[in-house]
């Protein structure tokens, strides 16, 4: 038992590592998630102060299961890029994300993957979480590179699907987690229609046309 599991660790390491790479390699070619405003809240790029509220907000969504490691390290080191923050407008506490991140298949087919939104029960309902999620296209679209946000979703979270059908996703698959016991499905959002109104602001993966910027 106990050589099984030290066995495991070369290739959990070997695991963060490559997620770290594939993440930190895309987020050099992008741009910092722009500031915006939606009743109430201001969306705030994921700065490394603003990293620790994500971490302790995420097992209020996930039945008190912690953020990865890798998750957390890319938060730190590309939170600014790939993560949005939601925040009271009134008194500055972080009351909600919006986490992206590659996956292999999302590197293969040109996406970002939608990981993970959450809003504080309070301010659920108001058109916040919708919201949330347009601003993120908004600003994935501005990257020449990636065609599109993928997404997963349980059927029966209506909120989260809805949302995600309002702003343009299309089911991909339809399939059962056993782990999670739930029918979900993937979904894709396609972001041509997000860059036609953007006209210069559109950036190449070339690191040569791109601000030089700290990741
Ligand atoms: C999913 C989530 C981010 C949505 O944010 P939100 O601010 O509550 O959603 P919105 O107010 O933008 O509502 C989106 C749509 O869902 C509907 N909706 C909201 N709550 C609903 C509910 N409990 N049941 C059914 N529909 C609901 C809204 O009416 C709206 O549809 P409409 O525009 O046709 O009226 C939020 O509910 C949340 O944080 N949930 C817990 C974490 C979670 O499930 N994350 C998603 C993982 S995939």
């Amino acid at each position: 038992m106990i050589i099984k599991r030290f066995l495991r660790i070369p290739k959990t390491v070997f695991s963060i590592v490559l997620f770290l790479i594939r993440n930190l390699w895309k987020a050099k070619s992008m741009p910092i998630i722009p500031k915006g405003k939606a009743e109430g809240v201001e969306f705030l790029p994921c700065t490394k102060d603003l990293a620790p509220c994500i971490v302790r907000l995420y097992p209020g969504f996930h039945k008190g299961t912690k953020l990865g490691i890798a998750k957390r390290a890319m938060l730190r080191l590309a939170g600014r890029k790939l993560c949005l923050v939601v925040e009271d407008a009134i008194n500055k506490r972080v009351v909600g994300y919006s986490l992206y991140y590659f996956n292999y298949r999302d590197i293969r087919e040109k996406t970002v993957h939608e990981g993970d939104t959450g809003i504080l029960p309070e301010f659920q309902g108001r058109g916040i979480g919708t919201a949330q999620r347009l601003h993120a296209l908004r600003h994935f679209a501005r990257c020449q590179f990636i065609e599109g946000v993928s997404s997963r979703v349980s059927l029966n979270n209506l909120a989260s699907l809805k949302s995600n059908l309002k702003l343009g996703f299309k089911e991909k698959e339809r399939y059962y987690d056993p782990i999670m016991g739930e029918e979900r499905v993937y979904l894709v959002c396609d972001l041509a229609p997000y860059r036609e109104s953007l006209g210069s602001e559109i950036i190449d993966e070339n690191p040569q046309t791109l601000e030089r910027e700290n990741l």
